[in-house]
């Protein structure tokens, strides 16, 4: 189904998340039918390119990231002959005028901040002294919201004074994931799981987000970072709220986010004991953090584990285990919930008893699998074995890797309906902060390093003991 006519204006349309993400995403969505005849996109940034050599460069850039299953060469031509560019500094203030003569006043007007966070502020306040943005404008932002709480509120003071919370759009894309909404239609339109879906029931919860490639190129960015802040504060936060919030009254924008902030608010302070940093070592014929971050001495990590507690009514006692690293052994992203064992066995011979697990796969291999005890089968007696209810996406939707949306291509058709459900308020990212920024503190107080790993590994030694001590284990990344 088309979306309402648009005007979306990507600021920073030469850079590689507008390349990567942004402009093939609109082609996807394009080639689905859901971008209305009158739709246009227009680049802004401050190349001095004109409109035919940035539909150029708009095509190079879907050739090499789109599916070629979805390349349709009237269908490209189509799209092509929607985008405009302008030449725009914001710093200099030039490019107002051009820019003001292209954006149509009477459709969607869609802004995406897709810059340097020191840059959204003089954007803005440009799109409102300038006359540009309408009452309905929306603009769009992405991470890092800030570095930690103070920075963070300095922003969304800056965007408040020239935009409506209703109307500001902050981007996380995990929330655009398919398994990671799934996550919510699977606790929210079953019965079978909820009146499970607490301490008395659930044992503990781990959040794995792993992944193979290091930080080089970005490793000026990153080690400023480190994956508390790159992944834990804002991604792994969200998998956390999403598992752990209370159904909201209805699928509404303020009615989830609320229910996500009670959940943000209720972490406990993260003690010392209850955090594993790491740096991966040079290896797999890849060279180690410290040169990738060109920083020999960077006391960053690219791997961090932590045992997170909600102090509320349903979860106490159930610990959440989360770790996320770098140059890990595979490219892995679950979120599996354990279940506690039945009151009582009834069964003489209960060796091949196991946990109930329910594992939410988002990526690869999208899908859900609950594992089950059934008795093994043969005529050897009452034997226990496991097994997995397997749901992958692909196969029971027959959605296959080209037909999944990505989450890019999701969220910003969901900016353009005017739905802000997918996107986080300025409350959450503040509350995230006021829960991470003591734990940097104390490292930094300390002057904690992260302990080396090595590349393909499942992350340093300490990370297992995190667990053992606790009488459980990690799943294995794979
Ligand atoms: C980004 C982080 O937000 O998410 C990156 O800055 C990380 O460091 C990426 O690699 C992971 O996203 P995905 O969608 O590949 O899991």
């Amino acid at each position: 189904i088309p979306v309402d006519p648009f005007d979306l204006v990507i600021f920073g349309a030469t850079g590689d998340l507008a390349q990567r993400k942004i402009l093939p995403g609109l082609f996807r969505r394009h080639v689905a039918g859901q971008m209305p005849t009158d739709a246009r996109v227009i680049g802004a940034a401050r190349s001095d390119l004109s409109s035919a050599e940035f539909r150029a460069m708009a095509r190079e850039t879907i050739a090499a990231h789109v599916d070629p299953a979805l390349q349709d060469a009237a269908l490209l031509e189509d799209f092509l002959s929607r985008l405009d560019y302008v030449a725009l500094d914001v710093q200099a203030g030039t490019g107002w005028e051009a820019l003001r003569s292209l954006v149509r006043p009477d459709v969607v007007q869609a802004f995406y901040f897709s810059v340097a966070p020191v840059l959204f502020g003089d954007l803005a306040e440009g799109l409102q002294a300038q006359g540009i943005a309408g009452p309905g404008a929306r603009i769009v932002v992405e991470k890092p919201f800030g570095r930690d709480l103070a920075s963070a509120q300095a922003l969304n003071a800056t965007l408040a004074a020239h935009f409506e919370e209703s109307q500001i759009y902050r981007i996380d894309h995990y929330l655009g994931k398919e398994t990671v909404q799934n996550l919510m239609a699977v606790r929210f339109a079953n019965i079978l799981f909820e009146p499970l879906w607490n301490a008395q029931y659930i044992d503990h919860v781990q959040i794995t987000v792993a992944e193979t490639v290091g930080v080089g190129g970005r490793g000026a960015y990153y080690d400023r970072s480190g994956a508390l802040r790159d992944m834990v504060q804002n991604h792994m936060m969200q998998l956390l709220c999403l598992i752990a919030m209370e159904p909201p009254w209805h699928f509404d924008p303020d009615a989830v986010r609320d229910e996500k902030l009670k959940v943000i608010r209720a972490l406990q302070p993260v003690g010392r004991g209850d955090i594993v940093r790491g740096q991966y070592l040079a290896g797999g014929g890849g060279p180690g953090y410290l040169e990738d971050a060109g920083n020999p001495s960077s006391d960053t990590e690219s791997y961090i584990a932590l045992r997170v507690h909600v102090a509320n009514w349903r979860w106490k006692g159930t610990p959440f285990y989360l770790r996320t690293g770098k140059r890990l052994r595979a490219r892995t992203s679950e979120i599996a919930i354990t279940f506690k064992e039945p009151p009582h066995s009834i069964f003489d011979d209960a060796r091949g008893w196991r946990e109930n697990v329910l594992v939410i796969r988002l990526q690869p291999n999208e899908g859900i699998n609950l594992k089950v005890m059934i008795k093994e089968p043969g005529p050897g007696g009452m034997r226990l074995v496991q097994v997995p209810l397997d749901m992958s996406f692909a196969t029971a939707l027959g959605a296959e890797g080209a037909d999944m949306p990505d989450a890019y291509e999701r969220l910003i058709m969901d900016v353009i309906r005017g739905n802000q459900t997918l996107f986080m308020r300025g409350d959450e990212v503040e509350a995230a902060w006021a829960w991470t920024d003591p734990i940097i503190a104390g490292w930094q107080a300390r002057g904690d390093r992260p302990q080396p790993y090595d590349a393909g590994s499942s992350g340093p030694e300490d990370a297992l003991m995190l667990m053992h001590r606790d009488g459980r284990r990690w799943r294995e990344i794979r």
